[in-house]
């Protein structure tokens, strides 16, 4: 017998928790926290997403600054948009939301984000102290499973976890936090030979990889647990994730659902490290 692990509601639950924290700072500072978010171009999905992310920072008393910039902006004004924020007292966390149009310089972009300020937990610096366990912006989508498997007790010290994807994204920290939990992590991507092996050995199985079902009931061992982070649509245009969730579900001790899992947690904690970094500040 399976059980979900409801994203939605914990997301909920979390976002009131963070609008409480930040109502107090508010009151402790005498001052706002505030996130910018930069959006290039009319990419339909990034739309949703900053829409979505805006609308997080009012529930939880953020305040938002938002940047629409003409898709043909020209780097140099990316650039000094970067560079102002960073020196702006009244923003905690700049968040410039990917992809960029093409003839942007992505990386150059973002390196301009002080890691103070680096609420996508994306730089070297969040990256490389994540790396080494020590405190830092970790990013968003890894952060929230690990929320998820703190909010069912699911124990992750000597267990074997898979992780499908190497993304800067999710898959790299997503198998950093694991290790730094105890598990003994096997992070595969493309080019893995004998990945249906591998996760058959695998307690927890966290899917990342961006194809509609690609994880099948025949991969996954009785008992484990799967998340599911993929946001795909399948042959008839429905939403759905890696994992063909329908049949994998029976063989699962816990499973997250698509839409309604992972989703939800990720702008869950953009809102915290918005929070985190003005604390830090
Ligand atoms: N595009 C897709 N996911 C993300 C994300 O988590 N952060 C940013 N900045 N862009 C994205």
């Amino acid at each position: 017998m399976y059980k979900l692990i409801d994203g939605k509601k914990l997301a909920q639950a979390m976002r009131a928790d963070i609008a409480a924290k930040v109502a107090a700072y508010k009151e402790e500072n005498g001052r706002e926290i505030g996130l910018a978010v930069i959006l290039v171009g009319e990419d339909p999905a990034s739309q949703v997403y900053v829409r979505n992310k805006i609308k997080a920072c009012d529930e939880v008393g953020i305040k938002s600054y938002a940047y629409r910039l003409d898709k043909d902006t020209p780097q140099a004004r990316v650039e000094e948009l970067v560079r102002s924020l960073a020196v702006d007292n009244k923003i905690n966390g700049i968040l410039v939301q990917l992809p960029l149009p093409a003839h942007l310089d992505a990386d150059k972009i973002l390196s301009l984000i002080p890691f103070s300020k680096d609420v996508d937990g994306f730089s070297a610096e969040n990256m490389g102290k994540l790396c080494m366990g020590e405190p830092c912006l970790v990013a968003c989508t890894p952060n929230g499973v690990m929320k998820m498997f703190e909010s069912e007790n699911i124990s992750l010290s000597r267990k074997n976890a898979v992780v499908i994807g190497r993304s800067n994204i999710v898959g790299k920290p997503m198998a950093m936090l694991l290790t730094n939990a105890n598990a003994t992590v096997t992070l595969c991507h493309s080019k893995t030979r004998d990945l249906k092996e591998k996760c058959l050995g695998a307690d927890i199985v966290v899917a990342a990889i961006g194809r509609a079902k690609y994880i099948t009931a025949d991969m996954i061992k009785e008992g484990a647990v799967v998340i599911d982070v993929g946001m795909n649509r399948d042959e008839n245009g429905k939403l759905c994730g890696d994992v063909d969730f329908e049949n994998v579900k029976e063989k699962c001790s816990y499973i997250t659902p698509v839409p309604g899992g992972v989703g939800p947690m990720t702008i869950t904690m953009l809102m915290y490290n918005t929070y985190l970094s003005a604390t830090r500040s």
